[in-house]
């Protein structure tokens, strides 16, 4: 069957695509329908089954033979180390995992903080969750101890599961600590934590709350898989939105299992016995969908890797890594190949290594420049799949399905929707914009299985951000066009989401946190365009009147601030001082005429600006600082 054939006997039948779909997975309830459509525009799937994602990830491979497989690959460049771990070993130790927990009171329903850096101790942690029908809640190690206890305080977790510490190449991230003051600084606070405590540091328990991951375990009656409905939740995944309360992406059970397992076979080409490497992080939507779940939904081997592409400990690693483990799909962030790009241009690492089981390379999390698509393709000789997607979404909008069929690939587009997805590019008023006009992307409801059924707690925020302007669609806050021949072209945010290496972060929230410095009275944050991370936060104060401190000390002041509060994540290191921010007549701050101006790119006077001198102010203390010279449009 070719791609087409594939998405229109989708269009043709959804419920009977979905259905059939849903044969790949073990249901202890076969569901009676795919579509529950009876809340609209609220929409649910597979409702009325009843399934675990642990038993679909671990134990039905163990029952089916492949115990003696190695499920996941723990590669440290960090901490020199290379570790398989069978499913039989999975299953023992998640079911152990499980077990203590259960002792201490963790049921169906309760949700479970992880905070841990990139060992299989987060992935077990996250099905032992699943094996009980606890809700999971990875928070991703970049994040301060401020962005942990919002998330403490939203999704009020029964327990916590940590470790000691991460490794980043230049330190050590100390997650006690963290732990320790989120843990304070919230207002709800966990029964208890478990600590996970790695070699290169032991950290100080907190006695009566704290327990260590061996002895927790110790003794312990291993726990069954507890059958969930299809409509549970199996997790949330908090995001970034337009201000510094994050979203809690919601994603419920049985769609979940169903969606990554078409995927994994159709999108990625991978079944049983292959081994898939995402290089990513289990903080991330990307980690949890295809360093967890799908892979191991498959029965394939899934790597997961401590280190960066660069400097751990040189351009090589991924290419050794896909060699010694003999990766027949790789993922990873345009960043990642930009930075292996800057160092190894003429890809003389890439040549070191034997690659020839590999059969094509993933890249998704922001746009991939046609540029370092070009350099990857030349290099690797494989297809190198551009596919674009959301933490909402959960698996891919738009992609190439190698396991189909490869398409020809367009430098510059995720290509095609895959099927469940019926893509539309409108305008303003909510009409499609012809082929090659620039448009918002939505999407027509209903979403499929696996996609953000809605927000944790925040009924009407998701109505209000997805759901409201445009009437029967779901709005993805994204911008692009699509070309003559059906491929789609994803471009730029339409709200205050910016990328940094593939990270999506909320210039609302970093801006709260600029606002909170004494001497600031005003300030906005804008996304400018970076050789490496794509994007990197950029902001411009405005002082209060009579403020003496000089300006280089607060400006390091407010770098410092952002740090602590959102964390290293945020790569905030650029803000400068400006005398008055751009507005229009009603109050609005013109923050995308302002990155156009950082960027160099020509700007165009809007007509509903209060002052356009403050545009030319603005031009020049940004060239100043080494930003392109902008010019007027027209
Ligand atoms: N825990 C704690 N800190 C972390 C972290 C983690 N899991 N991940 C990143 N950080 C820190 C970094 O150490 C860095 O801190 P620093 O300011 O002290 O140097 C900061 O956060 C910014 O990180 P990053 O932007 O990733 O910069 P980097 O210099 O560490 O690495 C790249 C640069 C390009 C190599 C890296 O950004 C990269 O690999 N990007 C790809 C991202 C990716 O795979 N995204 C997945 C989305 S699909
Ligand atoms: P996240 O929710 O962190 O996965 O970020 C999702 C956002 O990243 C999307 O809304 C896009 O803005 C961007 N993004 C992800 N993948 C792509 C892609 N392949 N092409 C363009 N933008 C992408």
């Amino acid at each position: 069957m070719s791609y087409r054939d594939v998405y229109s006997a989708w269009q043709a039948d959804p419920e009977h695509f979905w259905m059939q779909a849903a044969e790949a997975i073990d249901w202890t309830r076969k569901p009676s329908k795919a579509l529950f459509d009876e809340k609209a525009p609220i929409y649910e799937w597979f409702s009325d089954g009843m399934v675990n994602a642990c038993w679909n990830a671990v134990d039905r491979h163990v029952l089916a033979g492949r115990g003696d497989q190695v499920a996941i690959m723990h590669e440290s460049p960090v901490t020199l180390s290379t570790k398989g771990i069978t499913y039989r070993q999975l299953q023992d130790r998640v079911a152990s995992l499980a077990g203590a927990l259960r002792m201490r009171g963790v049921e169906k329903g309760d949700r479970v903080i992880i905070y841990m850096p990139m060992i299989p101790e987060a992935v077990e942690a996250m099905l032992a969750c699943a094996r009980l029908g606890a809700i999971h809640c990875v928070v991703f190690g970049g994040f301060a101890a401020n962005e942990l206890a919002v998330r403490i305080d939203d999704c009020q977790p029964k327990a916590i599961i940590a470790a000691s510490c991460g490794l980043e190449p230049k330190r050590v991230v100390h997650y006690k600590p963290l732990l320790d003051e989120a843990i304070e600084i919230a207002r709800h606070k966990p029964e208890f934590c478990v600590i996970f405590q790695r070699e290169e540091e032991v950290a100080q328990l907190t006695p009566g709350r704290d327990f260590a991951w061996h002895g927790f375990q110790y003794g312990v009656k291993p726990a069954e898989c507890v059958p969930v409905e299809g409509n549970h939740p199996a997790y949330i995944l908090y995001t970034s939105g337009t201000t510094g309360q994050p979203k809690g992406v919601v994603r419920h059970t049985g769609g979940y299992l169903v969606a990554l397992q078409w995927s994994m076979k159709n999108i990625y080409n991978i079944g049983a016995g292959d081994r898939f490497w995402t290089a990513s992080d289990v903080g991330w939507v990307v980690g949890h969908s295809y360093i967890c779940y799908g892979p191991l939904l498959t029965g394939a081997t899934t790597v997961v890797f401590e280190g960066k592409p660069v400097g751990t400990p040189h351009a090589g690693v991924f290419w050794r890594t896909i060699q010694n483990h003999r990766i027949k799909s790789f993922f990873t962030a345009p960043t990642a190949l930009r930075a292996i790009r800057r160092e190894d241009p003429e890809g003389d690492w890439i040549r070191r290594y034997k690659l020839h089981e590999l059969q094509a390379l993933f890249l998704a999390g922001e746009r991939a420049d046609p540029e370092t698509v070009q350099w990857a393709q030349k290099h690797l000789g494989v297809p190198v799949v551009d596919h674009w997607w959301q933490t909402e979404t959960g698996w891919p909008i738009a992609a190439n399905p190698i396991g189909i069929e490869t398409l020809p690939t367009k430098p510059g587009s995720p290509s095609v929707p895959m099927p469940g997805y019926d893509v539309r590019v409108l305008d303003d008023e909510g009409n499609p914009a012809p082929a090659g006009t620039l448009g918002a992307i939505a999407i027509r409801l209903p979403l499929p299985p696996g996609t953000l059924p809605g927000l944790w707690n925040a009924e009407d925020r998701f109505r209000k951000s997805y759901l409201e302007r445009f009437p029967g669609y779901y709005e993805t806050g994204d911008a692009g066009y699509v070309d003559d021949d059906g491929y789609l072209y994803v471009m730029a945010r339409t709200d205050d989401v910016i990328n940094v290496a593939g990270h999506r972060l909320s210039t609302g929230a970093i801006e709260e946190v600029l606002a909170s410095h004494p001497a600031v009275a005003e300030c906005a944050v804008i996304g400018v365009a970076d050789e490496l991370r794509g994007q990197i936060p950029l902001g411009l104060l405005c002082l209060k009147v009579g403020v003496t401190t000089p300006g280089d000390q607060i400006l390091r002041e407010v770098v410092a601030l952002v740090r602590e509060r959102i964390g290293p994540v945020a790569a905030f290191k650029h803000a400068c001082i400006i005398d008055r921010l751009p507005k229009t007549r009603s109050g609005k701050i013109l923050r995308s005429t302002m990155a156009k101006i950082a960027d160099g790119e020509a700007f165009k006077v809007p007509a509903t600006i209060d002052d356009p001198a403050i545009l030319d102010e603005i031009r020049e203390a940004l060239h100043g600082l080494g930003f392109p010279e902008a010019a007027r449009a027209g």
